[in-house]
């Protein structure tokens, strides 16, 4: 009989999640394989909402995903005994899941059908770092996103391509708000678009040295850009802004306004010291996740897609994580069992954080270590921006 696999992604959309599904959808038509596709990633397998998607048109350049997404935390009520036994109905060879850490999450309690897991996420934070002999090793490179994500927040701080040179112009400080609720990933990826500080949710911001830093750069170079997460926290430890009115399934509040915040404290602070009318906050928000995938994030699909294919070739039996590899120079895809993953806790698929091994938080800004590990995702590199300092008046 011909094999039946299944798919699904959840969670915040990323731009090479069509990628996945059609370069999947290809190989599995070599051996005449169905692929079913499930709305709106787990609440579709409860609804047992789906669509064979043999004969669909191929959107696999097109960012978003065609099946949608949604966050839901299957234990929740008996959404495990509900998935479990409509999954054991349906009778599938695999099923591939699409997602961030709480989606992938919900793998642990599937018994009725093997999953093959694959990671997405702007955040980056699925996954693990450890440095052995001075060398970066990571399970999971990148999460699928990222590297597109990465890419457009370099230029869009850069003297090249992004809001330095407004910054310089009218003598801003220019404050750019990255996405990541938890992990600094995505604030940091800023490195390669040389911005002048990086707060990130690792490193709550000691606010008062902070705004020395920031008043001496000022004083010196007439502008700065500051990449701020909106995760971020203060030196207290508390968030600069979350919405906890607002919590999703997985109990997360939305996050979103860091960058307001911190203007209007320095607003208020460096009264005085500037006209505070060029104190600017943007918050690009969902523009880093939507929109095409970066030849990167398009490589990993592709990788994931056919190792995903090796593993349903194979007669993959139990539940496997599929994850970017980088040695030699060269991203591959490898697999491990969930079981083995490193680090997992209570059921919950591992985040990973940044820590001194990548951000220094006496300069606000990435160690040389983050600069190896960031050189194979961000193709772009700003300049310095020496000449306009030299221009300074
Ligand atoms: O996908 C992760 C993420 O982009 C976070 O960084 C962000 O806070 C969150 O999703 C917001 O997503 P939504 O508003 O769609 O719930």
């Amino acid at each position: 009989m011909n094999k039946r696999i299944g798919i699904l992604t959840g969670g915040g959309d990323t731009q090479p999640l069509n990628a996945v599904i059609f370069f999947l959808r290809g190989l599995l038509q070599t051996i005449g394989a169905d692929l079913i596709g499930f709305m709106r990633g787990w609440e579709g397998i409860l609804s047992e909402q789906c669509v064979k998607l043999n004969n669909v048109p191929d959107f696999s350049g097109i960012g978003g995903t065609i099946l949608k997404s949604s966050r839901v935390n299957l234990a929740n009520e008996d959404g495990f005994d509900r998935a479990n036994r409509i999954l054991s109905r349906l009778e599938l060879d695999a099923l591939v899941v699409i997602g961030g850490d709480d989606t992938l999450s919900n793998i642990y309690g599937i018994k009725t059908t093997p999953c093959i897991g694959i990671s997405k996420t702007i955040d980056n934070d699925v996954g693990a770092f450890s440095i052995r002999s001075g060398k970066i090793q990571a399970v999971n490179y990148f999460t699928l996103g990222y590297p597109t994500a990465a890419d457009k927040i370099a230029r869009m701080v850069s003297l090249e391509e992004g809001l330095r040179t407004t910054a310089y112009s009218h003598e801003r400080i220019v404050i750019v708000e990255s996405m990541g609720m938890h992990a600094g990933w995505l604030a940091m990826a800023s490195a390669f678009g040389n911005p002048d500080f990086i707060l990130i949710p690792e490193f709550p911001l000691d606010y008062n040295r902070f705004c020395v830093r920031l008043k001496e750069r000022y004083s010196k170079n007439r502008h700065a850009v500051v990449v701020v997460a909106e995760g971020a926290k203060l030196d207290e430890g508390g968030y600069m802004h979350t919405d906890p009115s607002e919590k999703d399934p997985f109990g997360h509040s939305r996050f979103g306004g860091s960058s307001r915040i911190l203007q209007n404290k320095l607003k208020a602070d460096l009264k005085g010291f500037m006209d505070v009318r060029n104190i600017n906050a943007v918050n690009p928000s969902y523009f880093y996740r939507s929109g095409a995938a970066n030849p990167t994030d398009r490589l990993g699909a592709e990788n994931l897609s056919q190792l995903a294919f090796q593993l349903i070739c194979g007669g993959v039996q139990d539940h496997q994580f599929a994850y970017i590899d980088y040695s030699n120079s060269v991203f591959t895809a490898l697999n491990c069992p969930f079981s083995e993953f490193p680090q997992t806790k209570n059921g919950h698929f591992p985040k990973r954080f940044v820590n001194n091994v990548f951000y220094n938080p006496e300069t606000y800004s990435g160690t040389k270590l983050w600069e190896e590990y960031l050189g194979p995702i961000v193709m772009f590199r700003a300049s310095t921006v020496n000449y306009l300092l030299k221009n300074e008046r």
